[in-house]
């Protein structure tokens, strides 16, 4: 990887100019609630579609559920386990991803979700949880569900094999295709798995659901929560190029080189912008914006300057300007980026940078959890 190419001198950002959330296509102003969910959010969806992230394909003929039993329940004194196999089938053609849920056993639900996308090797093979990057007994703790899905059961993060999985049984059309669907694709159509398994059993509150993933699960948990609406919260973390931080910075990993090292991430129109990033005709404030009037954090790490902060930062601020001009919400990020002490805890937008390096910790879980219950204390 040519991360030793990367700018990481502020003075050498290019003077950037974005394009404007709050005009359409045909140049229409948009400042109403109507003209946003009905014109330019589908516009801006359909952009990202096209030249970022490639097809979420929705159609297939049946979906079970069924349980199993591999794992060991490490906290079967306060949690319980339901190891769920979710088998898709299209077109005579089935495939199982693995869904493991973790529900207190104190009290009767309905039960608040926290859903986390995992691609982290070392978790993948029956490892279920780790202190800190998944923090189930917290979760547990502070009476909420919790689950993860590794990305691995539904398509291989590699470029040689990353079609061995939804894209080869269920929708093999889409490998053909420029906008076709890629691994973060098939990993957003697992979290969409997911929902739908919680939305059929009660024992889920899914009015109140957070979706959470950190850097390229981040990266997904943007796409996937943009185009499922069924999430309240979104939580991507230290998701940078391709995820939070604005393309046209080219500060950090840029897109040249994340489609050079992960050419199977994106769709493939996505290479057209590799160096070229002032021509895509969306950045990634646009994506922040999709998630409103749902509720939306952003989380990155001093050590993590690959991931450009500033540019996750900036994002937010220019991303999360819809709940104000369109909902109506007093929301804002007056800060400069090198203003910024605490995390900024807000309803529906927040923001935390910490200490340290690339990872998902529990100090950042626990600014998650806090940001989630200030939206759902308003959900009765
Ligand atoms: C690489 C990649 C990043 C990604 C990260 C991760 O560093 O360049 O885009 O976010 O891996 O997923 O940990």
């Amino acid at each position: 990887m040519a991360q030793h190419n990367a700018n990481y001198d502020e003075s050498k950002v290019p003077d950037i100019t974005l394009p404007d959330i709050f005009v359409s296509l045909r140049g229409k102003l948009i400042s109403t609630q109507q003209d946003w969910e009905e014109i330019r959010r589908l516009e801006i969806l359909d952009l990202f579609r096209e030249h970022v992230y490639g097809n979420i394909p929705s159609d297939f003929d049946h979906i079970l559920y069924s349980e199993v039993q591999e794992s060991q329940n490490p906290y079967p004194e306060k949690a319980i386990l339901k190891e769920v196999n979710i088998t898709v089938s299209r077109n005579g053609k089935s495939h199982t991803m693995r869904l493991n849920v973790f529900l207190p056993k104190s009290g009767k639900g309905p039960f608040p979700i926290f859903l986390l996308i995992n691609y982290q090797p070392k978790y993948a093979d029956g490892k279920l949880v780790e202190e800190g990057y998944w923090p189930v007994s917290e979760l547990i703790d502070r009476g909420y569900a919790t689950a993860s899905f590794h990305g691995e059961t539904v398509a291989p993060d590699d470029a040689e094999r990353f079609s061995e999985g939804i894209l080869n049984t269920l929708y093999p059309e889409e490998l053909d295709k420029a906008d076709g669907m890629r691994t973060f694709g098939a990993w957003a159509w697992a979290a969409m798995r997911a929902m739908d398994y919680f939305q059929q059993d009660p024992i889920f509150d899914t009015r109140k659901s957070a979706l959470a993933g950190h850097s390229r699960a981040g990266k997904t948990t943007l796409w996937a929560a943009a185009n499922d609406t069924r999430w309240s919260v979104a939580f991507p973390n230290e998701s940078g190029c391709g995820g939070a931080a604005i393309s046209r910075r080219k500060y950090g990993e840029t897109v040249a080189v994340i489609n050079t090292s992960f050419p199977h991430w994106f769709t493939d129109n996505f290479t057209a912008y590799n160096g070229q990033e002032e021509d895509l005709p969306v950045d990634q404030h646009m994506l922040a914006a999709l998630i409103a009037p749902r509720a939306l954090y952003f989380a990155s790490a001093r050590g993590d300057q690959w991931s450009d902060p500033k540019g996750e930062y900036i994002s937010m601020q220019l991303g999360s300007r819809i709940y104000s001009e369109i909902y109506n919400q007093e929301v804002n990020f007056p800060l400069a980026f090198e203003e910024i002490g605490s995390p900024i805890i807000q309803p529906f937008a927040g923001y935390h940078i910490r200490e340290g390096k690339h990872n998902l910790t529990w100090e950042d879980w626990e600014h998650f959890i806090d940001f989630a219950e200030i939206q759902w204390k308003q959900i009765r």
